[in-house]
């Protein structure tokens, strides 16, 4: 009896950390989801959203939010069926996995834009909830600093837009409402030249 106790404690050690890293790595190669994040979901192909570093619990969110069809704007139908084909354990092993995995280096773009963009995010409470320069969010809520400039472009103007609307992302739908297209790509090249820490 008590040996079977120590062997289950010893276990429950085991799961707690390596092994449960080794896990989020093979599945995440073992379901797919490299083909379109990219290694270690640093190095995703255009359209998709890099999520290496990013917050554990958000991306659990999204990904419990991607299946369930809560969060369900056309662009995250590719993934749809692959997430479908995880189980709710696997996606939490793949949270944690990819919220230590290193961010995405800064990305190279339109200086001038950067800098307007940098001001619309001041002016407009952004930071408030992301924290300055989309550094340092609210507990669970998303990093923006370093995000791929095409995929924040998308989300900025779902949300503006109420296309991707859920009880969250309504929390910011007033701060975005009033961006014009031109502001959306401001805020975008500021957000993605922007090297997380
Ligand atoms: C066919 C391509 C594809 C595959 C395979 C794929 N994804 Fe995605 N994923 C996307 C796209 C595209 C989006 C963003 C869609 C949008 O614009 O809303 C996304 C969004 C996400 C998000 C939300 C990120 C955020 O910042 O909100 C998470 C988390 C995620 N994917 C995890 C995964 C995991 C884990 C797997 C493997 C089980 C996977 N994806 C497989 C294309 C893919
Ligand atoms: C009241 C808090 C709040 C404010 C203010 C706010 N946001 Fe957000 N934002 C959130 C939350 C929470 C989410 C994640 C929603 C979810 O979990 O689905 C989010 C998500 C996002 C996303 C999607 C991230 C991803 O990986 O898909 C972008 C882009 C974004 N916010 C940009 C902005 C910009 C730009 C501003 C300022 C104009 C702003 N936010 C203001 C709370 C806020």
């Amino acid at each position: 009896m008590t040996r079977y106790a120590v062997t289950l404690a010893a276990l429950a050690a085991l799961c707690a950390s390596p092994a449960l890293a080794a896990d989020g790595k093979a599945l995440f190669a073992a379901k797919g989801c490299v083909a379109c994040h990219g290694e270690a979901g640093a190095k995703p192909i255009a359209g998709s959203p890099n999520i290496a570093g990013q917050n554990a619990v958000y991306l659990l969110r999204q990904m419990t939010e991607i299946a369930d069809g809560t969060r369900s704007s056309a662009p995250v139908k590719v993934m749809k069926p692959v997430i479908d084909k995880t189980t709710p354990d696997e996606r939490k092993v793949l949270a944690e996995w990819l919220a230590t995995q290193r961010p995405a280096e800064a990305q190279p773009g339109d200086k001038a834009k950067a800098e307007q963009g940098a001001e619309l995010f001041d002016e407009n409470g952004c930071i408030g909830c992301h924290g300055a320069d989309g550094l340092k969010p609210l507990a669970d809520y998303p990093f923006l600093a370093g995000q791929r400039k095409d995929y924040l472009m998308v989300q900025i103007k779902a949300i503006r837009d109420e296309i991707r609307s859920t009880r969250r992302t309504r929390m910011m739908t007033a701060n975005v409402r009033k961006f014009s297209e031109a502001q959306v790509e401001q805020v975008a090249e500021f957000l993605s030249q922007t090297k997380r820490k």
